[in-house]
C-alpha cells in the first residue's frame, strides 16, 4: 500500500491506529460509563514530593537536565535498588532516567534489536512491547499466560517458552507483576527464565512498573538478582504506578554500563532528557516516601478484595491478581464466551467500561473469554460501578 498526503503513515505503524484505551475512554465520556478501563489513580501522589516539584520549578530548575538525568534521582534509585534488593548499580555509569518506563522500552528495544531479530515476551502483553518491536523491525514471539485453575493465577508453560526460543531471538522482554493478569513471577518461574536466558546467551529486557504494588504475602523479586542475570538484565522501572502520579512521566532503567550507552545512544535522539522538577521530587520520593507507597499498597489491596467481591456478586468468574491494579474477569460463567463483545456492549448497556483482554494478544484466544478491569479507584467510583454491573446482571436474569 503506497503512502499519500492523507495517509501518510508508515506500513510499520498501521496496525496501531487509535489504541483501545482512547477508543474505551472515548465510549466512557460518550455514555457517561464508569471507566475502569485505563489504569491511573484518581487520587493524587504524596503531597511532600508534589510539593518539591513546585519548589523545583519556584527555584528555577527549569533548562535543560544531564542527558542520563539528574544526580540526585539516579543516586536515589541506585540507594533504593540496593536497600531493597540488594542489587548495586554505579548512578553515573549504569542508571539511566527515562520519560516514562514507556521511553525506556522502546529506547531499549531500538538500541538492543536489529531489524528481524526475535522477541519473546510473554502474552497478553501490555501494548506498546507491540509498537516498540515493529518500529524496531523485530518479531514478537509471544507465550501465552493462561490460568491454572478457574479463578487462579495465569502462568506460563515451560515448553511454551522453551519452544518460542530460536536461534533469531536476541531478547525476553518480561514484565512481572504483570499487566494484565496480575501475576507477579515466582522465584521458580523467574529461574526456569534465567536458565534458558543464559543457554541461549540472550538480553533480558524486565519491566518492573508495578514492582512495590503487590498483595497478601506476595513480593516482587527482580530477575537481576537470580545468578548469573544481573549481567544481561535491564531492569525498567517508572515512578508513575508507585507514587500515584502516571502525568509525570518519570521512568529509569538499571543495567550494567555497556547495555545503558547503549540505550542511551537511541534515548538521547529520541527525547534527550526529561523534566528537571519532576525528576527531582521523585528522588524525593524514593528516599523519603517509601511509606506513603506501603499505605498505597494496603489500601489497593482493600480495593482489589473490593471490586474483586463486586464482581463475584454479578456472576463473573473472578482471578484476584498478585499485583498491579488490574483483576481479570471472565466471561463465561454469564453465558458468554466472548470478552471483546462483552467489553464493547457494557458501557451501553451496563454504564462501565472495561478492556478487553485479547486485544493485549496476538492469539486472540488466549485472552478471548477475559475483561480487564482496573481497581485503582476511589471506593464510591468502584462501587458505582459494581451497582451497576449488579443492576445490569438483575435485567439479564
Ligand atoms: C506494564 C506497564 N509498563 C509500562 C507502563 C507505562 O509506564 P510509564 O507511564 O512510566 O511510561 C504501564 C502503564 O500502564 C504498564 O502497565
Amino acid at each position: 500500500m503506497g503512502r499519500t498526503l492523507t495517509e501518510p503513515l508508515v506500513e510499520r505503524m498501521r496496525a496501531y491506529g487509535t489504541t483501545i484505551f482512547a477508543e474505551m475512554t472515548a465510549l466512557a465520556q460518550q455514555t457517561g460509563a464508569v471507566n475502569l478501563g485505563q489504569g491511573f489513580p484518581d487520587t493524587d501522589g504524596p503531597n511532600a514530593m508534589l510539593e518539591q516539584a513546585v519548589d523545583a520549578i519556584r527555584g528555577g530548575l527549569n533548562q535543560y537536565p544531564p542527558g542520563p538525568g539528574l544526580p540526585p534521582l539516579r543516586q536515589a534509585i541506585a540507594a533504593h535498588r540496593k536497600a531493597r534488593y540488594g542489587l548495586a548499580y554505579d548512578p553515573d555509569s549504569e542508571i539511566l532516567v527515562t520519560v516514562g518506563a514507556t521511553e525506556a522500552i522502546s529506547a531499549a528495544i531500538l538500541a538492543l534489536c536489529e531489524t528481524g531479530d526475535e522477541v519473546v515476551l510473554l502474552e497478553p502483553y501490555y501494548d506498546s512491547y507491540a509498537a516498540a518491536l515493529s518500529l524496531a523491525g523485530a518479531v514478537r514471539r509471544p507465550v501465552p499466560l493462561r490460568p491454572v485453575a478457574a479463578g487462579g493465577r495465569f502462568a506460563f508453560d515451560p515448553d511454551d517458552l522453551r519452544a518460542a526460543v530460536t536461534p533469531r531471538t536476541r531478547v525476553l522482554l518480561l514484565n512481572s507483576p504483570h499487566n494484565p493478569t496480575g501475576t507477579a513471577l515466582t522465584v521458580d518461574e523467574l529461574q526456569t527464565i534465567a536458565d534458558i536466558a543464559i543457554e541461549h546467551d540472550l538480553i533480558v529486557v524486565t519491566d518492573e512498573v508495578y514492582e512495590h504494588l503487590t498483595f497478601d504475602d506476595v513480593v516482587h523479586v527482580p530477575i537481576a538478582t537470580l545468578p548469573g542475570m544481573r549481567e544481561r538484565t535491564v531492569s525498567v522501572s517508572s515512578a508513575g504506578k508507585t507514587f500515584s502520579v502516571t502525568g509525570w512521566k518519570v521512568g529509569w532503567i538499571c543495567a550494567p554500563a555497556a547495555m545503558v550507552r547503549a540505550v542511551m545512544t537511541v534515548k538521547q535522539f529520541l527525547t534527550f532528557t526529561h523534566s528537571g522538577p519532576m525528576q527531582l521530587a521523585v528522588a524525593h520520593g524514593l528516599l523519603r516516601e517509601m511509606e506513603w507507597v506501603e499505605a498505597l499498597r494496603s489500601s489497593l489491596q482493600l480495593r482489589r478484595d473490593r471490586l474483586a467481591d463486586g464482581l463475584a456478586a454479578v456472576g463473573l468468574d473472578v482471578h484476584k491478581p498478585e499485583a498491579t491494579y488490574f483483576i481479570q474477569a471472565d466471561v463465561r460463567p454469564l453465558g458468554l464466551t466472548d470478552g471483546e463483545s462483552f467489553a464493547r456492549m457494557l458501557p451501553h448497556d451496563a454504564g462501565v467500561v472495561g478492556i478487553p483482554t485479547a486485544v493485549f494478544c496476538d492469539d486472540p484466544d488466549v485472552g478471548r473469554p477475559f475483561v480487564r478491569f482496573a481497581f485503582c479507584k476511589r471506593d464510591d467510583v468502584l462501587d458505582e460501578a459494581v451497582g451497576r454491573l449488579l443492576a445490569y446482571a438483575g435485567r439479564r436474569r
